[in-house]
């Protein structure tokens, strides 16, 4: 089985009900040849599903709680991210940590939930620019892969999305051989418990550098922000995706 091609879109907390003209667009322009989802901020996702109908698009959270249910004001649970229709959810990225304070071992358990919920889980890892320029990315990343990756993951169940910190909204990104000497590191370090699972790249990925970033081995897709919120900007990438 090779890496499913996907092309993701996060929202992050962006968007509203007047928003959603942007996925009949996506539905309308986007190719087949990989998988799209979008994963909006948590209040538009039902609307989005039903705009979609019975389209070939996917929707998916940026976050969940670590339990099923119960008494956590303002979280929401994998199971009603996957009742609502997503079929994904982002965890552990950047933002969250940073934000948030999550730690691997919380994005390890969100991920576990998330797996028990029937959903699959996008897991983000990625090094700040302190890290990159102490030498120490590889070592970051290998880390962050062994503490927020459960033990119930597979390649069916799992994405892992590499996204360096210091390239996420600055319209910076790593030079080709920064990215394919990550995603070797990862694909390697996952050939025996994750053989097959989906390598995106993150970090202001856009219509001008997308195929060139899909022509780098072990890049399977990509996790888009800013460029993901206009079907004008999404589709390129979905295009050179699907072409690559
Ligand atoms: P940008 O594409 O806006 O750099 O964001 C990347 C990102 O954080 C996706 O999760």
């Amino acid at each position: 089985m090779a890496p499913r091609k996907l092309a993701a879109g996060n929202w992050k907390m962006n968007g509203d009900l007047a928003a959603l003209s942007q996925i009949d667009a996506i539905v309308a322009g986007r190719e087949t040849g990989c998988d799209v989802l979008i994963c909006p901020p948590a209040v538009l996702l039902h609307p989005m599903v039903a705009r979609i109908g019975g389209g070939d698009l996917l929707v998916g959270g940026q976050d969940c709680h670590h339990a099923g249910s119960g008494a956590h004001t303002g979280d929401i649970a994998a199971a009603q991210l996957a009742d609502a229709g997503a079929s994904h959810v982002i965890l552990g990225h950047s933002e969250r940590r940073a934000d948030h304070g999550e730690t691997d071992a919380d994005v390890a358990a969100k991920a576990r939930a998330a797996h028990d919920a029937g959903l699959i889980a996008i897991i983000c890892v990625g090094e700040t620019e302190a890290e990159r320029d102490a030498g120490t990315t590889l070592d970051v990343i290998a880390a962050q892969l062994q503490g927020s990756i459960p033990d119930c993951a597979t390649s069916a169940n799992t994405v892992i999305a590499y996204e360096p910190v210091w390239a996420i909204g600055t319209g910076r990104t790593p030079d080709n051989a920064q990215i394919a000497e990550v995603h070797a590191m990862i694909r390697d370090a996952l050939s025996a418990t994750l053989p097959d699972v989906s390598l995106l790249y993150g970090g202001s990925v856009k219509a001008a550098n997308a195929t060139e970033i899909f022509a780098i081995d072990n890049v399977d897709g990509a996790l888009v922000g800013g460029a993901s919120l206009k079907a004008a900007d999404f589709l390129p990438i979905v295009s050179a995706l699907a072409a690559s």
